[in-house]
């Protein structure tokens, strides 16, 4: 079903908030995502021909916020920040380290579906490396001057709230 067929009262909300066409194309992503938590390549297709824009304006808005997703992941995205400042206060070594602890290369999700790892650029807190924001649907929380035990801790801490609330 397309977003116009599934948000119909959404859609025309938007498209009367913004009279210049172009202009929605954030909060037509923003509810493109809001189910599956990415936006497929159709999603990208109805969006730019709603707005005449092209795909490719409308999939390199997609892939220059790292609020906006073209793949599913995991219940959570774990976003870690890094770009040279931070780099140089150790994100790199911190990612790699992560990464081999949860066993999954940048990218990939947990086995249990829990957590994705991405890397990500500049998310304003770069005396604060290593740091990552993380997603849970809507919610983002930045998690600051982290180690890879604390991080761990996190995660199961999440994993336990995960099995409790079942
Ligand atoms: S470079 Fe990482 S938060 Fe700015």
């Amino acid at each position: 079903m397309s977003i116009a067929e599934k948000y119909p009262e959404e859609v025309k909300a938007i498209f009367t908030k913004y009279p210049v066409k172009r202009s929605a194309v954030m909060p037509m992503l923003y509810l493109a995502q809001r189910e599956e938590g990415f936006i497929t390549k159709a999603g990208m297709a109805e969006i730019a021909t709603l707005l005449d824009l092209d795909v490719t304006e409308v999939a390199s808005i997609v892939g220059f916020y790292s609020l906006y997703h073209d793949e599913k992941a995991g219940k959570y995205r774990m976003q870690v920040c890094n770009d040279l400042p931070c780099a140089l206060r150790g994100a790199d070594k911190f990612l790699e380290a992560l990464c081999g602890n949860l066993g999954v290369k940048v990218g990939e999700t947990t086995p249990d579906g829990l957590v994705t790892v991405e890397a990500v650029m500049c998310l304003a807190a770069c005396d604060k490396a290593p740091m990552f924001q993380m997603q849970d649907g809507d919610k983002v929380t930045y998690y600051e001057n982290m180690t890879v035990d604390r991080t761990m801790e996190l995660v199961e801490a999440l994993k336990k709230s995960g099995v409790e609330a079942k």
